[in-house]
């Protein structure tokens, strides 16, 4: 959503490329006309950005790519997309824990002491819980490894099924942690299309 002009080594130092969204659309949306793209979607798209480019989009967006986890649920934003139609992916969803602007101090999904009790019933480790949590909520996940055993384990939570009091549990997490936030204001803050005020 956020576009700059590469203008060297620093990206502090990049000035923000004003390409109105719906140009960038215009041409997925002529690939994917063509048959090259099977799908089309946005990514770190706020409501009002989603709803701008929906109205003038040919193509609807079929999907939308955000963070999501447990710290920041995305609730709102999950519903307002499912009333357009449109599929929701978290990226994320264990914390992104190899992130370079992680701060040490910072929450981990992983720890959390609900998603560690889950994991003991349920005998399976926290980040597969994190990722069943995710789609039994309807949402889509692309957990990231570089690692043989953790990939395998990333793709084997479908043989077992949270309960509905499970995921109730959830709800009462009061923690809210937006774990992009540094990253992002690191470069795009005084961008004239950040999306994530109100985060
Ligand atoms: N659209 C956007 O702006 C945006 C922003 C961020 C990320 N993404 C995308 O989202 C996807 C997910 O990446 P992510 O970094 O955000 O988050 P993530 O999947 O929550 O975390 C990935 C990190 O977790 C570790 N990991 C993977 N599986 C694990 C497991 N089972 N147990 C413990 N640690 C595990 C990985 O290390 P090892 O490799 O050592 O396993 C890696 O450092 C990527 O495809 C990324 O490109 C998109």
């Amino acid at each position: 959503t956020i576009g700059f002009n590469a203008q060297g080594p620093d990206p502090t130092q990049c000035k923000p490329a004003l390409i109105p969204h719906i140009d960038t659309w215009r041409v997925l949306e002529k690939y994917y006309k063509l048959g090259k793209f099977k799908a089309i979607g946005i990514s770190n798209f706020n409501q009002k950005q989603i709803q701008d480019l929906y109205d003038q989009a040919e193509i609807k967006p079929h999907n939308l790519q955000v963070e999501c986890h447990i710290l920041l649920p995305q609730k709102e934003l999950f519903e307002f997309a499912k009333k357009l139609g449109i599929s929701f992916t978290s990226y994320a969803t264990m914390g992104s824990p190899g992130r370079p602007s992680k701060n040490p101090d910072e929450p981990n999904p992983t720890e959390v002491p609900l998603v560690v009790e889950l994991a003991k019933k349920y005998n399976k480790t926290p980040s597969q819980i994190l990722l069943r949590q995710m789609i039994q909520r309807g949402i889509a996940v692309i957990p990231k490894s570089t690692n043989p055993e953790r990939l395998r384990q990333n793709s084997d939570i479908f043989d077992f099924e949270l309960t509905q009091e499970d995921l109730t549990k959830f709800n009462e997490i009061k923690l809210h942690k937006w774990l992009f936030q540094s990253f992002w204001e690191s470069f795009a803050k005084h961008h004239p299309y950040f999306p994530f005020n109100g985060y």
